[in-house]
């Protein structure tokens, strides 16, 4: 990708990474951050984003593949990883050469750890209640633990476990805190590292979940956070833009765009600008708005592929930039309009977008 004949590109503010996990680090007190850097550190870029934090003395991480611990391994040597996710049996040769930290969920995974002929470094994933990965029955639960602790080949490293409704619903969060805490009570002995609460989770409820050592962090880091006020003064990372690259008059009557879904009712003045779908604007993103000069215009027309359509007023001009989102339409406002949340919409900006790093006043 060529960057400088692309003008379309999100600026991504390390300053303001840091300003959120400065945010983050405040609210809980003595516990630990661990980044969740997966799917390309939701859109940002995993390796800058890292190089970054890294820069800043941090030193753990966590994805959720194999294929994402092995990307960070070949630029950080001695960065320790978590593989939040599913590891099989057959990868646990690669996950000891790099000395990944796993997750054992299941008693297969269990199984094949304990019969594995090296070193291994594991969490304990305990189901609480949002029904993916882990371990639901306290007697499974402590037969791992056992088995972790008592194979001279494993390093216990930690135990977690991972809220289904942070954003939401209250008291299903204090089942799983509570759940949680029932079983570390029952443990003879704990690892390092014990965690349990995401961004919202931390927010909403941290520094009051009892045991843990770390939160694990992934949106509010990125500056967005799904949870009812009051919200953190996080501040959103990446600003997707892109510069005018036609401006032309849509007389009153004639339409637009494929289907020819919008026609003007006056004589109106429309900018392209020349990012679509294929970048990760889905079509369903119609009707909404972007921001020029901080003033916010409304799309009009079906998005294509390739470009997307704005009505303008005349002190808009071709050397003008448009947010599409920014601090004035912010992800969080384009994830209300598409009905979802702003892990999606980061997570959807394609690699075609060049990802500019600046850091605060440089951009
Ligand atoms: C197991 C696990 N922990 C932590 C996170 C980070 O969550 P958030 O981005 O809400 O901070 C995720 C993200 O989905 C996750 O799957």
């Amino acid at each position: 990708m060529v960057i400088e004949y692309r003008p379309v590109w999100a600026d991504v503010d390390l300053d303001r990474l840091w300003h959120n996990v400065k945010v983050a680090q405040a609210h809980i007190g003595k516990k630990q951050i661990i980044p969740v850097v997966k799917a390309n550190a939701y859109g940002h870029g995993v390796i800058e984003v890292m190089t970054w934090l890294y820069e800043k003395g941090i030193r753990y991480c966590a994805v959720v593949m194999l294929q994402e611990a092995l990307e960070l391994r070949a630029a950080f040597p001695d960065l320790g990883i978590l593989i939040m996710g599913s590891v099989r049996p057959q990868d646990l040769e690669i996950c000891s050469r790099h000395q990944f930290d796993i997750s054992i969920y299941h008693k297969p995974l269990l199984d094949a750890a304990k019969a594995f002929n090296g070193p291994l470094k594991c969490h304990l994933k305990v189901d609480t209640g949002m029904a993916r990965y882990g371990f639901v029955e306290t007697a499974d639960i402590l037969d791992a633990a056992k088995t972790l602790m008592t194979s001279p080949h494993i390093e216990w490293t930690g135990i977690f476990s991972h809220f289904a409704t942070a954003d939401e619903d209250e008291q299903f969060v204090y089942r799983q805190i509570k759940r949680f805490v029932e079983v570390l009570t029952q443990l003879p002995e704990l690892p390092p590292m014990i965690h349990l609460a995401n961004s919202a989770g931390t927010f909403r409820f941290e520094p009051d979940i009892p045991m843990t050592t770390h939160v694990r962090l992934g949106l509010s880091l990125y500056g967005c956070v799904n949870m009812p006020d009051p919200k953190p003064p996080v501040r959103q990372v990446t600003r997707l833009r892109g510069a005018i690259s036609q401006i032309k008059l849509l007389k009153q009557g004639e339409c637009l765009g494929y289907g020819q879904s919008y026609c003007a009712g006056q004589d109106e003045i429309i900018a392209l600008v020349p990012i679509g779908y294929a970048d990760g604007i889905r079509r369903a993103y119609r009707d909404h708005q972007v921001a020029i000069n901080g003033r916010i215009y409304p799309m009009v027309g079906a998005i294509c592929m390739d470009a997307l359509f704005i009505k303008i007023d005349d002190s808009v001009s071709l050397d003008d930039v448009v947010d599409i989102y920014g601090d004035v339409v912010t992800m969080d406002d384009a994830a209300l309009h598409l009905d979802t949340t702003a892990y999606e919409i980061m997570t959807a900006i394609s690699l075609r977008v060049p990802r500019r790093y600046v850091k605060g006043d440089s951009r």
